[in-house]
């Protein structure tokens, strides 16, 4: 176990734990929009920096991927935290200004005006899709692509994306929720993707529950007979 202390509160972590993850745990609140605990940090979006003294020595960490150390001090609240993270969120804003989530999070954290130029894109560039798409599926049906100004996540040269299975894990990650699904005429649809799949229906109940390309995926994997794999899990 370690001690620590998060904004004068005394926190005992497991050994290994993030900053982020000690300070969830405890009830304190650090924004943190490329985080989630199933996928490695990223650090993309730098809304969770802290700051964090160990010894003699402070300085900024970013809270999702800096590990907790015995008697280390994090600061969540200082002026200077709070001057970051508004920053950080108005390039945010910036880069995205229609998206709601940025928005409620400006009102949290008290971002009244963007000053930067406005562009019109709606992906914060998180990575969450990239990395749940590898990580957690199993599959690179997207990627980053460019730099600078021009980096986006889209299919490999912006093609349906021959891996891709239309699992949906990608929209469901999305913190700001760009990757619609739609499910139309016995097809899933993901737009941005470019990806179209026929639907599965349940052998038992008719209701549709996977692209086929999910069962062809599912199939591979798991060696299940077919008849096993096309009832769905309400009728299991
Ligand atoms: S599409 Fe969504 S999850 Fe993917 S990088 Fe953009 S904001 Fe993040
Ligand atoms: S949550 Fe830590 S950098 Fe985004």
């Amino acid at each position: 176990m370690v001690k620590l202390t998060i904004d004068g509160k005394e926190v005992v972590a497991r050994e290994g734990q993030t900053v982020l993850e000690a300070a969830q745990a405890a009830g304190i609140y650090i924004p943190a929009l490329c985080y989630h605990h199933e996928v490695k940090p990223y650090t993309a979006c730098r809304l969770c920096m802290v700051e964090v003294t160990k010894g003699k020595r402070t300085r900024f960490v970013t809270a999702c991927d800096y590990v907790v150390a015995d008697s280390m001090v994090v600061r969540t609240d200082t002026e200077k935290v709070k001057k970051c993270r508004k920053l950080v969120l108005e390039l945010l804003m910036a880069q995205c200004p229609n998206l709601p989530q940025l928005q409620e999070l400006a009102q949290i954290i008290g971002v009244e005006e963007v000053r930067f130029s406005k562009s019109n894109d709606d992906c914060i560039l998180c990575g969450m899709c990239v990395r749940t798409c590898a990580e957690v599926v199993g599959l690179h049906a997207i990627g980053f692509e460019g730099r600078g100004f021009t980096r986006k996540v889209c299919t490999p040269f912006d093609e349906p994306s021959e891996p891709c299975i239309l699992c949906g894990a990608c929209s469901y990650i999305c913190p700001v929720d760009v990757i619609p699904v739609e499910e139309v005429d016995g097809y899933r649809i993901m737009e941005r993707w470019h990806k179209k799949s026929r639907l599965v229906a349940c052998s038992k109940c008719g209701k549709y529950f996977m692209t086929e390309d999910e069962f062809r995926f599912l199939q591979e994997k798991t060696g299940l007979p077919e008849d096993r794999l096309r009832i769905c899990m309400d009728c299991r």
